[in-house]
């Protein structure tokens, strides 16, 4: 365990950016190498989905208040919908002769590194198997076709297994050994999308937090080399149960079958040439999950709903009209109500969205740097998820802060500092002026023993931040305002501000929202050609 924590620990130092020089990247990029940002499997028969996604009456607020609606059936019709608001395209952009895709999951980089899966019994227009998202043409790949009793045995009760995994490659061209870490984050933000898109359908989502790597990716069909070749690998992330919040498939079952199902599709080369990044391999390895025990189901916990948001949108709009703000304008203003409302929000809470993916207690806290929320003393404030977390926090952070409990009671939010921190926000955020010109920034801090403990749950931490961060960028958008996930930071810089001396506690992602600046010179296209 030692070995593994060490790689850990080496890893999480190379890979910080620091004011004096950036972690280890590949210095200009190689255009000739640019990934494809699809993966498709040639040869595996397609399914084309239906675009119904506009047919869902559901309601962002609903959402956000735990108000699911009644559970839709499981069918081909209502799986489009469940990928079209998560993994599919929400808009082409151009701009001159470079055009690109946007999807409803952000991505640092745009660059898309998560593969989505769907595992299921026979359904109405869909036969039992293993299938691929391709998110350009909103298609099923029919990876794997079972027709064995245990699949279906697996399947008892109704519903459905969504896998993720990340090619590290196509962030890795880009961003080089802190790759790793923005594929965790838009792994979390996945997780969030899909728990979102499930709860539309009136779908509880739950992270099966037993299985072993090596079986998601038996499951997945990761790892069969023939299937494979020259492809760049995809490393699985992880199952998503949807479906019965109590219910978990019997893995051991579904793998059972696989072994006699028929494989279709080999996987296409997204680049032609490629750069080695040892130190992603050793964090890989470093944080390969083994088979763990199910933890037990969570108490549910009190909360207030949050105030309804500026606008109240459908979710479907909400969520295909998300986008990441370039840059902020600098003078717009939100109201406390709103502001108090979106932290509401990143309070965990089972069976709402997207907390309900999640098992495991709240790790990841905010630290906000509040710039221009009326009403409210610009300065730093601190948002305690886990009440069990604040004396920690209290001890390993500077003296005088002042932890004054301070907005709606129920709201575990502490203001520790009056102070205009529009520059130390900057200078955070790899000094970009996003970070100065929002209405708030913040840094998600997170208790990193955990990681140290059962190295895995890195993996796990970042997801949670990705997770917020989802829940902040539909949050901005409800409340008429926008958000940007930020990837560069100065790690170490947030550290000192805070006064975290050890690495009890680590800043693992940050986060802008603000009034957004549209850059006038894109144009927008439909994510999909209408289908007559
Ligand atoms: C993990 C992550 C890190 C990001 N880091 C930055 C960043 O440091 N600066 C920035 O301007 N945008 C950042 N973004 C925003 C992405 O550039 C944006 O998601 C991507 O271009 C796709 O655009 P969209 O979010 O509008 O779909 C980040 C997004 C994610 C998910």
């Amino acid at each position: 365990m030692d070995r593994l924590k060490d790689a850990l620990l080496t890893y999480h130092e190379r890979s910080k950016h620091r004011v004096s020089y950036y972690a280890p990247g590949p210095g200009r990029l190689d255009w000739a190498t640019q990934p494809d940002p699809f993966r498709v499997f040639r040869g595996a028969p397609r399914i084309g989905l239906p675009l119904a996604a506009d047919t869902l009456a559901t309601r962002y607020n609903a959402l956000r208040c735990g108000a699911l609606p009644p559970a839709h059936r499981f069918d081909l019709s209502n799986l489009a919908i469940l990928f079209e608001l998560s993994l599919g395209l929400s808009a082409w952009k151009s701009y001159g002769a470079n055009r690109w895709a946007l999807r409803c999951n952000p991505s640092s980089g745009n660059l898309h590194p998560t593969e989505g899966y769907l595992l299921c019994p026979d359904l109405p227009g869909l036969s039992a198997g293993v299938y691929h998202y391709v998110s350009r043409d909103h298609a099923l790949e029919h990876r794997a076709a079972v027709d064995e009793p245990q699949w279906t045995e697996a399947f008892s009760e109704s519903g459905v297994l969504v896998g993720i995994s990340s090619i590290h490659w196509r962030e890795a061209w880009k961003y080089g050994m802190r790759a790793w870490r923005y594929c965790q984050h838009d792994c979390g933000h996945v997780i969030a999308a899909i728990s979102y898109a499930a709860a539309a359908l009136g779908w509880q989502t739950r992270l099966i937090e037993a299985a072993a790597d090596d079986a998601v990716a038996d499951l997945l069909g990761l790892d069969r080399g023939e299937d494979f070749e020259a492809a760049e690998a995809e490393a699985p992330d992880v199952l998503l149960w949807v479906g019965n919040a109590q219910f978990r498939p019997g893995l051991e079952r579904m793998l059972t079958a696989l072994d006699k199902a028929q494989w279709h599709g080999c996987a296409n080369q997204l680049s032609s040439g490629h750069v080695k990044w040892p130190d992603i391999d050793s964090i890989h390895r470093a944080t390969h999950k083994p088979r763990t025990r199910e933890p037990p189901s969570p108490n549910p916990e009190p909360y207030s709903s949050p105030a309804a948001p500026v606008l109240d949108l459908s979710f479907a709009r909400i969520a295909r009209q998300r986008r990441s703000a370039v840059n902020f304008d600098g003078t717009t203003s939100i109201t406390s109500t709103a502001f108090f409302s979106m932290l509401a929000c990143l309070s965990a809470r089972r069976d709402t969205p997207p907390w309900n993916a999640l098992t495991s207690p709240a790790a990841v806290h905010a630290a906000l740097f509040v710039h221009r929320v009326d009403g409210l003393e610009q300065g730093l404030y601190m948002l305690v998820r886990n009440p069990a977390a604040l004396q920690n926090l209290r001890r390993s952070m500077r003296p005088e802060w002042l932890w004054q409990k301070t907005g709606p009671d129920h709201l575990p939010l502490y203001f520790l500092l009056p102070y205009d921190l529009r520059g130390a926000a900057k200078l955070i955020c790899c000094d970009q002026e996003i970070g100065a010109n929002s209405c708030f920034a913040l840094g998600m801090i997170a208790r990193f023993e955990i990681a140290l403990k059962q190295p895995w749950r890195y993996r796990h931490l970042f997801w949670e931040c990705g997770i917020l961060g989802q829940a902040l960028y539909l949050e901005a958008e409800a409340a008429g305002v926008r958000a940007t996930g930020i990837g560069c930071f100065f790690d170490d810089e947030m550290h000192a501000l805070l006064g975290v001396k050890d690495r009890g506690w680590q800043s693992l992602y940050h986060f802008t929202v603000g009034g957004a600046v549209d850059d006038p010179r894109l144009s927008a296209f439909p994510p999909y050609e209408v289908q007559p």
